[in-house]
């Protein structure tokens, strides 16, 4: 156990290790109740340590048996043990070999981390501090060994034994039912890409060759009878292995890559040396049981992973202050991949819709931290949107400052001088500024200050000089521990868009910065100035979402119309439309702030939104647009955008039925070219998960739902029938969420049907589950509480929490913040349930309380009571105490 409330760690206080470690030998004797652990550590005093300094290895939960130092049982006097630590007292300062012998229990890990049992499998999972739930470790990640594990098991309960690496023996245990395997990782690596899994599992296999010809061979495992549902997983990792030799000049270092689904795990997926352990949820999939969305998912996930060989493995991180030095870096790379293998438009409006949901909800909230944190109290608490997807927009900005080639100069650098290392942010960053004589200070702030940073451009056409300028200011809001900030450096991609759509050249005036086309701001105000501009042109302004802000400008509602036609840059053509609506949303919550666009709208009446109806219309019409594309166009902002923009007082209620009538709305007025899309995107075969393909059914699944939004008969019919002929998943799904929240009367009849189909197969019911707990109802509340007691779910497994808790609480903002309280409350105490077993989801579950705040006086009140509830609730782990009293803070 560890203490309850544990000091601080701070970045400023990183010294490197005392002691290191070589080697790591393991002798894991798994069994489900008292699996016995022997570690033996070929340690040295590390020469950049303080001399003399004891051995003190960390530990969590563990029951010591033994200590030998160089062979030699350890008396008691020669060291101290706590449930934390263990200590060796006077060690010799010279190389040695401690061997450590511990004994652990798999099956009571409800927590999922360490050693566990996951439906009969044995599973690992020690990132970021599991491993010192299997044997006491300096669990640090700049602690570099080679590994050698030699795993025995029942034959008869673990016929599969999987460790990091290549196989080395593997044999009967002569006369017993037990049997082994030794695997050894050649590649030092800290202890957090440990990995091992014992258990009967199905495999399918296939071979590939890398760029230099070195063969490896692929293995994917799953519970028995799912190997069918693997195929696709497996044609991903291919294409992701040949897709970074190509892109990064990333090479497989192993003769095997295995990756194993298990049905119970925190995350989504985990990138340990050679052997990925996945949520099952990110391997499975067939047409009839997967959506598109968890198609593209499966790609994304198993790329990420892959990706992680090169960037976390082969190059790990100082400390956990520089987590996102592998994350925000590795999601770059799979956004790359999946752009290159779909539609890089498409990709990068999901990738700015999740950026926006997520990431800048967090950065505006109490739980706001910097992409690179400087203190934390629970590193658990730090696998955020932040790091992650803020962390990937830093290096894409790296990108667009740097160009292409400069780009690839700095990764191939990084490559070269850190293979094999442990290194932190500012040795990333100074590749980068090395291989291009590039000064990247300014840029270093990304990592350090939080906040969306607000940007606000002002055009002005001046006819007289021809020349167009662009008035720039910059401010950076306060946010928790960070009162006051610097300017930033950001890259404005900008095109000058002329009357007949066609951008026009940008021809700097002397005196600016504006490199191309994208404008570096590094001032709090800045003006740029474009010559030879004959006619006012509507600026486009942060292109493909170069720089990951919130941006204002002086556009009229009728240049916002323009660009949601004309624009070329397909991302902000979207988001053009985008602003508009939520513009119109937010007037239409009642909430409309003085002197802002939307207050404007609700000036200008319903003829706007006419104009934008029609815009949007003309986009759906538009047969040379990807239809992924425009299905993106066609969903109207969600409710948590248009909270974040009201930014205070917020009623959900209202918020929901503003949203609704605009949805209506465009399935009335556009009805006619929805009814065309529906019947032109009709499926013409069998299932294919492609990417057009899957925009096909996204767009003819907008369709369908846009009209059902009116609640006329005949939609509703027509959602029923393509519920009930629907050959896929997607279709079938798609249609019974439409049913679900737009036709009452026939809700409980498809949801029962579909539960009958799929009772036995759990990913499918968490479909299942999420969609109920997202109905926008009063009823909703007694019917998840219900589902809470139903057969198919278990406070066990994270992936049933998420999708009736957590989707509760996080897709159904009028429940969840219901004004009686009632949902607060019963998300407080499922917290507080889940925390005596698995703090981890505990915690996660807690974060959608992050915008509490902005609520309008009741509700906020009601979250408040809540959160004290959990405050003052007892014995609470690290991970909850860590985030309500931030929440709170
Ligand atoms: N490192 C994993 C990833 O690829 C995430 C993870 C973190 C998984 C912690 C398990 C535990 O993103
Ligand atoms: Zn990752």
């Amino acid at each position: 156990m560890r203490d309850a409330d544990p000091q601080p760690v701070r970045l400023t206080d990183y010294r490197p290790p005392d002691w290191l470690v070589d080697t790591v030998d393991l002798d894991v004797r798994l069994h489900p109740q008292a699996t016995r652990v022997v570690a033996r550590l070929g340690m040295r005093p590390n020469p950049l340590g303080r001399p003399g300094a004891p051995i003190v290895l960390d530990g969590d939960e563990l029951e010591l048996k033994s200590v030998a130092l160089d062979g030699a049982p350890l008396a008691g006097a020669g060291y101290a043990a706590t449930p934390s630590s263990l200590t060796i007292l006077a060690p010799p300062q010279e190389p040695l070999v401690l061997t450590i012998e511990t004994v652990l229990d798999p099956s009571a890990n409800t927590k999922l981390m360490g050693l566990y049992c996951s439906s009969g499998t044995y599973c690992t999972q020690c990132e970021a501090e599991g491993f010192r739930r299997i044997t006491y470790f300096p669990d640090r990640p700049d602690v570099l060994a080679v590994y050698t594990t030699r795993i025995e098991a029942e034959r008869e309960e673990a016929p599969v034994l999987l460790g990091n690496g290549n196989k080395v023996e593997s044999g009967d245990i002569e006369g017993t039912t037990r049997h082994f395997a030794v695997w050894h990782d050649p590649w030092p690596k800290p202890c957090y890409l440990f990995a091992l899994v014992g258990g009967k599992l199905d495999r399918i296999t296939e071979p590939f060759v890398t760029a230099t010809g070195k063969e490896v061979e692929l293995g994917i495992y799953v519970e028995p009878g799912k190997a069918a549902r693997a195929g696709y997983a497996m044609d991903a990792l291919k294409r992701s292995m040949r897709w970074d030799e190509e892109v990064f000049g990333c090479e497989y270092d192993l003769d095997v890559f295995n990756i194993v689904a298990v049905a119970d795990f925190n995350m989504g997926a985990m990138e340990n040396k050679g052997l990925n352990v996945f949520n099952d949820k990110y391997v499975l999939a067939s047409p009839e049981t997967a959506t598109d969305a968890d198609y593209a998912n499966i790609e994304a996930i198993i790329a990420h992973e892959y990706f992680h060989n090169w960037t976390g493995n082969r190059i790990t991180c100082r400390d956990w202050f520089q987590l996102c030095l592998k994350e925000g870096l590795t999601v770059f790379r799979d956004q790359e991949f999946s752009s290159d293998q779909r539609s890089r438009p498409v990709k990068r409006i999901a990738d700015v819709r999740l950026l926006k949901s997520h990431q800048f909800a967090e950065d505006a909230g109490p739980l706001a931290h910097p992409v690179r944190p400087a203190t934390y109290r629970e590193i658990n608490n730090f696998y955020t949107a932040t790091v992650y997807e803020k962390g990937a927009e830093v290096v894409r900005m790296l990108k667009t400052l740097l160009g292409e080639e400069g780009f690839r100069a700095g990764m191939d650098l990084y490559f070269d001088r850190h293979d094999g290392q442990a290194a932190t942010v500012e040795e990333f960053l100074t590749c980068f500024a090395d291989a291009n004589g590039a000064d990247l200070s300014q840029f270093a702030l990304w990592y350090a200050q939080s906040g969306t940073p607000q940007v606000e451009v002002n055009g002005h056409w001046d006819a007289a000089a021809r020349s167009y300028r662009l008035d720039v200011r910059q401010t950076q809001v306060p946010t928790p521990g960070q009162p006051d900030k610097q300017p930033m450096l950001i890259p404005l991609a900008l095109g000058l868009v002329g009357a007949d759509g066609r951008d026009l050249p940008l021809v700097p005036d002397d005196g600016t910065n504006a490199a191309g086309s994208v404008l570096v701001v590094s001032r709090p105000e800045q003006s740029f100035v474009f010559r030879d501009v004959e006619a006012r042109p509507v600026p486009s302004i942060n292109r493909g979402f170069s720089a990951p802000v919130k941006l204002t400008t002086n556009l009229a509602s009728e240049d916002l119309l323009f660009l949601a036609r004309h624009d070329t840059d397909p991302f902000n053509r979207f988001e053009a439309g985008q602003t508009l609506a939520l513009a119109h949303l937010v007037s239409a919550s009642g909430l409309a702030p003085e002197k802002t666009l939307a207050g404007a709208l609700a000036a200008g009446g319903t003829a706007l939104v006419e104009a934008l109806i029609e815009a949007l219309g003309a986009s759906l019409e538009d047969e040379t647009l990807d239809p992924a594309f425009i299905a993106q166009v066609l969903s109207v902002p969600s409710e948590g955008d248009i909270a974040r923009e009201i930014g205070s007082e917020v009623d959900p209620d209202a918020i929901h039925a503003a949203r609704r009538s605009l949805r209506r709305a465009l399935g009335e007025a556009l009805r006619p070219g929805l009814e065309r899309a529906y019947g032109r995107h009709a499926p013409d075969g069998a299932y294919s998960p492609d990417a057009v393909s899957a925009g096909r059914r996204a767009l003819r699944n907008a369709a369908l739902e846009l009209m059902a939004s009116t609640g006329e008969a005949a939609d509703i019919a027509r959602a029923l029938a393509h519920f009930e002929t629907a050959d896929n998943m997607t279709d079938r799904f798609f249609a019974l969420s439409v049913l679900a929240h737009h036709a009452p009367a026939e809700r409980d009849a498809a949801l029962d049907a579909f539960y009958q189909r799929f009772r036995d197969d759990p990913l499918v019911i968490d479909k299942w589950l999420a969609l109920q707990a997202q109905i926008a109802e009063p009823e909703t509340l007694e019917r998840v509480r219900e589902l809470t007691r139903h057969p198919a779910f278990s406070m066990g497994n994270p992936n049933r929490v998420r999708a009736l808790i957590g989707n509760f609480a996080a897709a159904n903002q009028t429940q969840f913040h219901r004004p009686d309280g009632a949902g607060h409350l019963f998300v407080a105490d499922a917290v507080l349930e889940l925390d005596r077993r698995n703090p981890q989801v505990a915690a996660r579950l807690l974060g959608a309380f992050k915008s509490w705040r902005s609520l309008e006086p009741t509700r906020r009140g009601s979250a408040e009571r809540a959160l004290r509830r959990i405050a003052d609730g007892p014995g609470l782990s690290p991970d909850v105490s860590d985030i309500v009293a931030r929440s709170l803070g």
